[in-house]
This record gives C-alpha cells, sequence and structure tokens, in this order.
C-alpha cells in the first residue's frame, strides 16, 4: 500500500493513480487479456460538506496543453452517479488535485480520479469500503464517462502496480504481475484529440467488414500478451520492448493508430527507447516508450520534446494495495 493511500485513511481526500495500457487496448473490450500498469503519477480529490445547498467544484489537476479545465457541467452526472450508488446525498466541495496531468485521453485520468473521488467520500463518511468497493464504485462512474469501458483503468487505478486484466461476464480476472524494480517510462502526447468510444465502435465495425483481418492479429496477440507477463517478471525488458513494437504493429493493422502516434514511436525507438507503442484509444492521444533508467529516459523524453511533442517522464512502480 502507498504512503499516500495509507495517508487518506484518515482525512477527507483520496488518491488514484494514472495509468497505461502496455499491452492490450481494444483487445480487452474484446475479452482478451491485457496487461496495465498504474503510473507514480496520481490524480487526488478532496471532499467537505458545501457550505451552501449547492454542490461546488474547482479543477486543480494540471493539464498537458490544450486541456481545459474540467467543469461541474462535464462531469455533474458521473459524480452524482457514483453518490447515489454510495448512498450519500450531502452536497459537497470537491477539489480535483494531484500530480497527473490531464491529457485529452491515454492516461486514466477520469479513473484516477473518480477512484480518488470514491477514497475521499468513504474518509469522509467513514464507509469502510474495501479496495474492491471504491474500485466498483469508481467503475461507475467510468461507464458515464466512456459508455462501455473493460474497467481495466479503475483497476489499475485503485490497486496500483502491474496487472493481468480480463473483461468477464461477472467478475473481471485481476492478477497483479510482480516486476522486480520501478520501470522507468515516457509517455508523449500525440496532440491529436481522440474519443476511445468512437474508435471503439469503428473497430467494431472493422471487425465485422474485415474477420479474416481480425482473427489472426487477435491470435497473434494472445502470443503476444503472454510473453509479456512472462518478461516483466524476469525483468527481460528488452523482450518486453520488442513485444510492444508487435503490439503496436498489430494494432496499425487493425486501423488504431495514426501518423502522429507512428511518428513518436519511431523517433522513441530511434532515440533508444527499447520499445515503444500507442497507448489509451489510439488514432490520437498517447503513445508510450520502455526507457528503463532516468539515463534513457531522458534521452527519450528529449528527442521527443525537440520533436515538438510533450512528455511526461513517469515510472510503474512495484507495489499494489491489497486487494
Ligand atoms: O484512452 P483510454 O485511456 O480511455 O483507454 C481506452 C482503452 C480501451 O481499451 C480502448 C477501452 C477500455 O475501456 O479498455
Amino acid at each position: 500500500m502507498t504512503k499516500n493511500i495509507k495517508k487518506s485513511l484518515n482525512l477527507n481526500y483520496g488518491v488514484g493513480f494514472g495509468k497505461t495500457i502496455l499491452f492490450g487496448e481494444h483487445f480487452v473490450v474484446l475479452g482478451l487479456p491485457g496487461i496495465v500498469g498504474a503510473l507514480n503519477h496520481t490524480g487526488e480529490v478532496v471532499v467537505e460538506p458545501s457550505s451552501s445547498k449547492e454542490y461546488e467544484f474547482t479543477d486543480n489537476s494540471p493539464k498537458f496543453p490544450g486541456v481545459e479545465p474540467i467543469t461541474w457541467q462535464m462531469c455533474q452526472k458521473t459524480i452524482l452517479k457514483i453518490l447515489n450508488h454510495l448512498g450519500i446525498d450531502t452536497p459537497l466541495k470537491i477539489t480535483l488535485q494531484g500530480n497527473l496531468p490531464v491529457p485529452n485521453s491515454g492516461i486514466g485520468s477520469s479513473a484516477a480520479h473518480l477512484v480518488a473521488f470514491s477514497r475521499a467520500v468513504n474518509n469522509l463518511f467513514k464507509l469502510g469500503l474495501s479496495e474492491e468497493q471504491i474500485n466498483k464504485a469508481a467503475f461507475e462512474g467510468e461507464k458515464v464517462v466512456h459508455g462501455n469501458p473493460s474497467g481495466i483503468d479503475n483497476t489499475a487505478a485503485t490497486y496500483g502496480g502491474f496487472f493481468w486484466f480480463q473483461r468477464r461476464e461477472k467478475d473481471n480476472i485481476i492478477k497483479p504481475i510482480l516486476n522486480k524494480q520501478p520501470i522507468e517510462i515516457v509517455l508523449a502526447e500525440s496532440g491529436k484529440k481522440t474519443i476511445a468510444k468512437t474508435v471503439i465502435e469503428a473497430l467494431r465495425i472493422f471487425i465485422k467488414e474485415n474477420p479474416q483481418v481480425a482473427t489472426p492479429i487477435f491470435e497473434e496477440y494472445e502470443e503476444v500478451v503472454i510473453s509479456a507477463k512472462n518478461a516483466i517478471e524476469e525483468n527481460n525488458m528488452e523482450l518486453l520492448g520488442s513485444l510492444m513494437n508487435k503490439n503496436h504493429e498489430l494494432l496499425q493493422k487493425l486501423t488504431i493508430s495514426c501518423k502522429e502516434l507512428d511518428h513518436i514511436v519511431k523517433i522513441a525507438r530511434d532515440g533508444g527507447a527499447l520499445g515503444a507503442k500507442l497507448t489509451g484509444a489510439g488514432r490520437g492521444g498517447l503513445a508510450v516508450a520502455l526507457t528503463p533508467g532516468t539515463e534513457l529516459q531522458n534521452k527519450v523524453s528529449d528527442a521527443l520534446e525537440q520533436a515538438g511533442y510533450t512528455t511526461l517522464k513517469t515510472k510503474i512502480n512495484n507495489n499494489h494495495s491489497d486487494k
């Protein structure tokens, strides 16, 4: 359990981890396994009873360039869904903060803040929720934001560390994967907006119309994700990087990449990253580069920044909260 989460047990605030999908965006929506890593950058939320009968909302969370602050109008439905799920009807003063920069998509910022919010409400009202109940409450909010999400984001935001994730009708399969040490990565923003819901729907149509293309890709992906789990556990970063490259190639074949993401991936690899791929919804948003060690991380980040992309240097920690 991280220091932040321990600290938050006694107060009216909570934290949730940002995330990067290292393997399996879109594949997880279809029920195939994915591997997600929680970041050591977190969203935080502070809640207190509102001094008036109205909700008060302030967004102090950092943003990638061009991303507007979140307003109460944008998140009212989501917040009220979670409060209704938790049986709370007291108007609240809600403040978003933390060090997780919010991009257009790809870092799990909605899930991080919804987990943080659920923890904060749990602490303020002394609800005694388990980690699983926090995860479920945040997922209620995620459904309002994303329509039909797999649940991978809120799971990473709740538990931290690396996870094997597989969507199931009833209980998702969530298995911690133990990396031997924190792994440095670079996230780069393509500057192109994307909406997960829209890309998921486009992919659904592509698969329906091109089963002869899609089926072998799914088969190949399943081998990639199993090898990736072993590579993480064995700390084989070269293999992990080459599997990320393979995952990117499979997503390209499924039409999920775009020229900006392919450009980031190329610069990162040319700069020495062990692997690079798009992460999240695709067709815009973020890419992730595997850069173990701060020296390589700085080198790859500098190369991407010089090419005009905004980056975040972060890590996937090797901690999990108690489940
Ligand atoms: O762009 P993000 O961070 O919301 O990730 C979307 C990942 C998908 O697999 C496309 C959707 C999902 O719910 O898993």
